[in-house]
């Protein structure tokens, strides 16, 4: 009996998005920048449920208020803050980070997941230098900033964990604009960089790196429709008889924030269902070649 109920509740942690499970984070205090949309809005959600205070930090007010009110009204007074935060601007971060450890006395987690796609992929002599400038604004100085500020708050404590939301595009080139890949490998050496000199206070310092998922970013980067998109991702996935969604990237969080995750550090953890581990090009060419000679 006994073991069948541990074995039950492997089944039931296995998914945390969609089963009930123990509160991995309950205590922590957690601010996740871009929380009002996409990833951030399914890490919120999935960190309040797992027990965790947390902060929306995001610039579309009214959707970051609304998703505040319904996880107030759902796990309770005080749960749950929305600060009207714009990444690029260092006063708001250093005012979202203070709100955090004055309202909850603390910051233990700190996402920067906020981020932009700019402009679609154009040739590198035709590239914008303002959208150049902007994507690495919000993308690598936004990260940045919130890294240092949550670092300010962490240090003293000995503890903590910073996260940032990189891309598959850290991986490697396949298709994103030029200014978008660079800043997702500047994160990651970003990440790295920390990982050495916070691990000196106990803090953690890691990057998440998603395929394509069909959160508003990407389907209106691809002008399409969500099913369509979700079409799209699917067939150009390694790995079927799945497709990704916002929460792969929330239970990612998770375990990273978590104490299952204490000795992670330095790591980029790429969520793509094996999508950068291989190249297709020849075997496409080779069949297309082939299906002509026939
Ligand atoms: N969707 C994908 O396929 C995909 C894949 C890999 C990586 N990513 C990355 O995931 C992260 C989240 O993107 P998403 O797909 O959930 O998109 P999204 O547009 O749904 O969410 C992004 C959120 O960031 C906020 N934001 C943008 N600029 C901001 C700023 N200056 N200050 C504060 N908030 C700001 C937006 O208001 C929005 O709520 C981004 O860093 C993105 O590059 C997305």
């Amino acid at each position: 009996m006994l073991n069948m109920n541990l074995n039950m509740n492997t089944i039931l942690c296995n998914n945390s998005a969609s089963f009930p499970c123990t509160k991995r984070l309950k205590d922590k205090v957690a601010i996740v920048t871009g929380g009002a949309s996409g990833f951030g809005e399914s890490t919120v959600r999935l960190f309040a449920k797992h027990g965790a205070k947390v902060v929306i930090a995001d610039i579309q007010d009214e959707l970051g208020e609304s998703i505040c009110q319904e996880l107030l009204s759902k796990y309770g007074n005080e749960h749950v803050t929305y600060v009207h935060c714009d990444v690029t601007n260092e006063s708001d971060v250093k005012n979202v980070v203070n709100t955090a450890v004055s309202k909850y006395g603390k910051l233990d987690i700190m996402f920067n997941n906020a981020g932009i796609p700019g402009d679609p992929y154009s040739a590198v002599v035709s590239s914008s230098i303002e959208n150049f400038k902007q994507v690495f604004d919000v993308n690598v100085f936004g990260s940045f900033l919130g890294a240092k500020h949550a670092a300010g708050a962490m240090i003293p404590m000995k503890r903590g964990v910073i996260l940032f939301t990189s891309s598959v595009a850290s991986e490697i080139g396949c298709g994103t604009s030029h200014a978008y890949t660079a800043s997702k490998h500047s994160l990651v050496g970003l990440m790295k960089n920390l990982c050495v000199e916070l691990g000196g206070y106990g803090i953690r310092v890691n990057c998440i790196s998603p395929y394509g998922v069909a959160t508003p970013m990407l389907v209106k980067a691809l002008g399409a429709e969500k099913a369509v998109v979700e079409q799209l991702v699917c067939a150009s996935a390694v790995l079927k008889e799945v497709a990704p969604t916002v929460e792969d990237v929330a239970e990612a969080a998770v375990y990273l924030s978590s104490d299952e995750g204490k000795y992670i550090s330095g790591v980029n953890l790429v969520v793509d269902g094996g999508y950068s581990t291989t190249n297709q090009s020849l075997p496409t060419v080779v069949k297309k070649s082939m299906v002509k000679e026939t």
